[in-house]
């Protein structure tokens, strides 16, 4: 099966003639071939939004709210059929793709009733008959670039938000989930969204990224995925909106106070998650060295019992890494934990007797703080565990690396936590669960090298994709001079 782009409201075979395969990662088979887009497809993706959005910014913004909505009943009909493509696409488990799903309907809600906020602020002015404001318009044409990791939900993260606003929107998935966007783009055109208000545009993202950045009429761009991506973006957008979140090296307190039941729940849930495939994954357990022995025990008991397989399975906790070079990364970090010398609980090797892209959930112990595998964003099912003495030491450790996007405490001492939830360098904290399960009306984004200070989702999700026009009425009937001048 060949799948089209979608330019101006129709589908469009890419001016290229050339394709490229998704493949199941369970079994590595292909589940169809999308297009490999060139510049001219992209430029004309994004004349399509040019040309779409004075109209559409026209309509009230209720009224696109209702649009939203439309979205949001069409993607609960299809909430079975969606996760269950997602799982053939990118591999994480059935029930996790389902709530990836959901994680689109709430954003699809939550921005429909922005339709009827979109708040700004009134102010006293300080001269006699004069109003101040503020009013939201919206930026223009966006570019949403996402990843195959939430291949629905950050689109709609993302997504959702641009079009309550106003503006229109170019957007670039993932070539490791171009069926799940092609799906998305489905439900909104069945539900409403005009021609040419979303445009997706599916292939190489070197190339699609540096049409987009270097077009004058493209005003912002969205992005998530990883850093070097992210940091090449904010260096060659000029003087565009840039909006990124590029990923974690997310640390798990347990304090020797903990409930260790609790955090070892926690920890599976946190770090093996997704195959441990999030940004937001707890790949970093800090433990406090008077119960690490314990701790240790008690997970790798757990973590011998996951069962890896094929996600559509119910019987499966673990389903495959979404690609070979994903799988040979684990690969890679697994030996160099090795050789720093961090000790090699469990795990650690390519699970040969399935046949897609599988690796054993990891454990590692002893490992410091200063070592790689506790820096640096490995993005697989390979966790590791770092003694410290204090809580003292664990609140610097948590805190030794770049990224910066979640963080959670496992503690029953009051003090403990308030000072985590104001120390902790990270856009989130979790208190007693695990640094995953962001809610969508809240606001998602990292601190340090993390992001650019955007914050999805939520009522902050809103400052993203629209512009503040401050308004000053003076309905006095003679020129008023501000700040005092005669
Ligand atoms: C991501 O990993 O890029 O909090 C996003 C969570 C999800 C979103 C993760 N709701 O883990």
């Amino acid at each position: 099966m060949r799948y089209k782009n979608y330019v101006g409201g129709k589908w469009v075979p890419p001016s290229s003639g050339e394709y490229f395969d998704s493949l199941n990662p369970a079994n590595k088979k292909s589940l169809g071939q999308f297009p490999k887009s060139s510049a001219r497809d992209v430029l004309r993706a994004i004349d399509a939004a040019v040309d779409a959005y004075p109209a559409w910014k026209e309509v009230p913004a209720p009224r696109r709210g209702d649009i939203l909505l439309n979205v949001a009943v069409l993607l609960k009909k299809d909430k079975e059929r969606l996760a269950r493509l997602m799982t053939l696409e990118m591999g994480k488990v059935l029930n996790e793709a389902r709530g990836d799903v959901q994680e689109a309907i709430d954003t699809a809600e939550y921005m429909a009733g922005e339709g009827r906020r979109l708040f700004g602020q009134t102010t006293p002015s300080e001269l006699q008959d004069k109003a101040c404001m503020t009013i939201r318009v919206p930026i223009g044409v966006v570019a949403v670039i996402t990843p195959w990791n939430f291949p629905i939900a950050i689109p709609a993260w993302k997504i959702m938000p641009a079009l309550v606003c106003g503006n229109t929107v170019v957007f670039k998935p993932s070539s490791d989930t171009p069926l799940c966007a092609v799906e998305f783009v489905k439900i909104l055109e069945r539900a409403g969204v005009p021609k040419g208000v979303v445009n997706l545009i599916m292939g190489s993202g070197p190339q699609i990224g540096d049409v987009v950045m270097q077009s004058s009429k493209v005003r912002a761009i969205s992005f998530t995925g990883n850093i070097d991506t992210g940091k090449y973006i904010l260096s060659h957008a000029g003087l565009k909106r840039v909006g990124l979140e590029m990923g974690g090296k997310n640390p798990l307190i347990v304090m020797d106070d903990a409930d260790l039941d609790l955090a070892v729940d926690g920890i599976l849930w946190g770090g093996f998650g997704t195959t441990g495939q999030r940004c937001t994954a707890a790949s970093r357990v800090i433990v406090h060295k008077k119960v690490q022995k314990k701790l240790e025990k008690m997970l790798l008991k757990r973590v011998r019992k996951l069962r890896l397989g094929n996600g559509l399975s119910p019987k499966t906790d673990l389903g495959p890494l979404v690609n070979e070079a994903a799988l040979q990364k684990s690969l890679r970090y697994t030996e160099i934990g090795k050789r720093e010398g961090a000790k090699l609980l469990c795990g650690g090797k390519v699970v040969e007797k399935l046949p897609g892209y599988y690796f054993a959930p990891t454990l590692f112990t002893n490992v410091k703080g200063s070592m790689r595998i506790a820096r640096e964003e490995i993005f697989g099912p390979i966790v590791s565990l770092i003694p410290v003495h204090d809580f003292k030491e664990a609140i610097a450790v948590a805190n030794g690396v770049e990224y910066g996007l979640s963080s959670s405490i496992y503690t029953k001492n009051i003090r403990s936590a308030f000072i985590a939830m104001r120390e902790i360098e990270a856009g989130l904290t979790y208190v007693n669960s695990p640094t995953i399960g962001a809610e969508v009306h809240l606001p998602f984004g990292g601190v340090k090298s993390t992001g650019n200070g955007t914050r999805e989702a939520g009522w902050t999700g809103i400052d993203e994709f629209s512009e503040i026009k401050t308004v000053y009425v003076d309905y006095s009937g003679k020129l008023q001079k501000a700040q005092g001048i005669e």
